[in-house]
């Protein structure tokens, strides 16, 4: 079976979606930042101040290139996985593409813990987060399916997912 792959901007809830998504479909789970982070035995905030954004995007790019040949995982992603347009054409070849969004606030909310996303640690947070949700907005669309999840905790996510999934003919027997 293709892999099923989350992306879309931080606090859009992908990792704690993919973790239950996986639980629910019997599939094994990777979470692309936690294994750039148990590679290289840094933190994602550690790789940005250590070496820099193009720095830790090279990781990203490497360890989505081996991934993607992987089948039949659920693999969330880091939000800025779409800014590469090679990271997005291996994810599909394997993939089915799930666009997790969410509105600002609730994104603004989601992500207010401070020394965990680096891009977001400045003084104007909001201006921030619209700016890079403006820019990327046209990749985040680039999915097979898009799910709202502003008023929504994950296990409801993960079921609307396997809804889609399941209508797609993406999944076999009775997940
Ligand atoms: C990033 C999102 C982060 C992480 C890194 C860069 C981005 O992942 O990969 O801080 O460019 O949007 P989450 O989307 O899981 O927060």
């Amino acid at each position: 079976m293709k892999n099923i792959v989350l992306i879309g901007f931080m606090g859009t809830g992908k990792t704690s979606t993919g973790r239950l998504l996986a639980g629910r479909l019997n599939r094994p789970f990777i979470d692309i930042d936690k294994k750039i982070e148990q590679e290289t035995g840094l933190s994602i905030s550690d790789i940005f101040q250590l070496y820099g954004e193009d720095h830790f995007r090279q990781l990203e790019r490497e360890v989505i290139s081996r991934v993607a040949r992987y089948t039949n995982t659920v693999i969330a992603t880091g939000g800025g996985v779409v800014l590469k347009q090679e990271n997005m054409i291996r994810l599909k070849n394997t993939g089915i593409i799930v666009s997790l969004t969410a509105s600002l606030e609730t994104i603004l909310e989601r992500t207010s813990r401070r020394g965990v996303r680096p891009l977001l640690d400045c003084e104007d947070r909001a201006e921030r987060v619209a700016k890079l949700f403006h820019d990327r907005a046209n990749l985040y669309m680039k999915a097979d399916y898009t799910l709202d999840t502003t008023c929504m905790p994950p296990h409801q996510v993960t079921e609307k997912i396997i809804a889609l999934l399941r209508e797609g003919g993406h999944l076999r027997g009775r997940s």
